[in-house]
């Protein structure tokens, strides 16, 4: 059971259980989180700051399960949404609508609406990620007799090579549907300008978001360099004085097995030199990461239901069929992303003399794509087995395909299990089903 951590965070799976194991895996698939790390990272974090005034608003879209959210809130973290929906999640997380940016290309008038609502004044921002929504924004606010606070995010147009991840999570090229692009920013700070002088918007960020799983902080720092030229050209035009801070987005990658030098603090520490470098000091940064908070400190917990063997082109290959599969963690499908996986053992590993073999590990989805790849696992198939580095973009991206329902999700803190959801239920996604033809 995942109670403890390794030098670089990670749960570790062997040693004696201070957990009730059976209980752990009494319903599988399920997700586990340790919320302690999950602190701890925020705090490691925050502290590449050291005191200066920031925020790191963390992208809930990694990971929306309100233990996560309130934990962060705890630690002092605001909040990105993306939706109506992740909006009223973390304001009831505990989340000060002062501390909450919303992002997105395709807002609804209603979303706008909640954004504009939320506490005295509104949301901290609504990142504004084209030309054409800042009109929109504006009549949202005038019916809502607000002033919108808004920030610009910036499409800096970073060249696609420069931004080292998967092509589906690299966002800040010029092909993407992102952000205002470069060169349409000083119109959006025209158009932001007149809205203001009539009080329906007011400027407060800048911003940009370029992709997510940077193994290198290059990317993230040409594109932070464009975003800070971009916002002394808007100072200098002298009308901005709400102006208050530089969003310099998520991204911050983490090691799922192949490494990842930086640490999320060390994206900190490089754009706030390049913000000291382009003397931007007096704005203060905000970050949205997702993936780096909770990433590494949560896992799926499977059942392994059957083995098979067949021969691939002469070579015998083993399959390993577990209860998991691509609608509950969809990264492999989507990303061809590799989760290691490792099996659930009572007895601390050296103490048994184990055989590793490569075993193909397989969901029961009816799609090739439910694969998660090549494993080293004991040649004695394990009855259980943890995927590894679930805990971002696996539960919040599950579906119910296959009439499967979503995992459960399970909290500790301490090493004691605080919260838990139960699966969902397949009984009811069938008479949803069937009660649309009897309508
Ligand atoms: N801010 C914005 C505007 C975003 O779109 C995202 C992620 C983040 C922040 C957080 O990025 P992070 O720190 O987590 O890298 N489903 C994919 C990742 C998609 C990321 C989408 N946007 C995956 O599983 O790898």
């Amino acid at each position: 059971v995942p109670t403890s951590r390794d030098a670089s965070g990670r749960l570790t799976f062997t040693g004696a259980p201070a957990l009730p194991f059976v209980e752990l895996v009494e319903s599988t698939p399920a997700y586990v989180y340790d919320l302690d790390a999950i602190a701890a990272e925020a705090r490691e974090l925050k502290a590449a700051f050291e005191g200066e005034e920031h925020l790191v608003a963390y992208a809930v879209k990694a990971n929306s399960a309100g233990p996560v959210v309130r934990t962060l809130a705890a630690e002092g973290c605001g909040a990105d949404v993306v939706s109506g929906a992740e909006l009223a999640v973390a304001l009831g997380a505990g989340v000060a609508p002062d501390a909450v940016v919303y992002s997105g290309v395709a807002k609804r008038d209603d979303e706008l609406d909640a954004a504009l609502a939320a506490g005295e004044r509104g949301i901290l921002a609504i990142q504004i990620e084209s030309v054409e929504e800042i009109d929109r924004v504006a009549a949202r606010a005038r019916a809502a007799r607000r002033c919108a606070r808004v920030s610009i995010r910036v499409n800096p147009a970073v060249e696609r090579h420069a931004l080292d991840t998967h092509d589906h999570i690299a966002t800040g090229h010029d092909e993407a549907k992102f952000g205002v692009p470069r060169g349409d920013v000083a119109a959006a700070l025209d158009l932001v300008q007149l809205h203001a002088s009539r009080g329906e918007l007011a400027l407060v960020g800048l911003g940009c978001h370029v992709g997510s799983q940077f193994t290198s902080t290059d990317g993230y720092v040409d594109a932070a360099r464009t975003l800070f030229g971009l916002a002394r050209s808007a100072l200098s035009r002298g009308a901005f004085a709400d102006l208050r801070f530089l969003d310099t987005g998520g991204g911050f990658g983490i090691d799922y097995g192949e490494g990842c030098p930086p640490r999320p603090a060390d994206f900190i520490k490089a754009v706030r030199k390049e913000r000291a470098a382009a003397g931007l000091d007096a704005l203060a940064l905000l970050v949205e990461p997702g993936r780096s908070l909770v990433g590494a400190h949560g896992v799926l917990l499977s059942r392994v239901i059957q083995t098979k063997t067949t021969l691939a082109g002469g070579v015998p290959r083993r399959w390993l069929m577990i209860d998991a599969g691509m609608n509950d963690l969809m990264r492999p499908a989507l990303y061809q992303a590799h989760h290691r996986i490792v099996p659930l053992v009572i007895q601390p590993r050296e103490a048994v003399a184990v055989t590793d073999v490569a075993w193909r590990v397989v969901g029961p989805v009816c799609e090739s794509s439910d694969d998660f790849g090549l494993h080293p696992l004991p040649e004695t198939a394990p009855d259980h087995v943890a995927l590894l580095d679930a805990g971002a973009y696996g539960f919040t991206m599950a579906s119910r395909y296959n009439g499967r329902p979503a995992p459960a999700e399970i909290f500790l803190r301490g090493g004691a299990v605080v919260a838990r959801s139960a699966a969902g239920d397949a009984r009811a996604w069938v008479e949803e089903r069937l009660r649309i033809a009897s309508a």
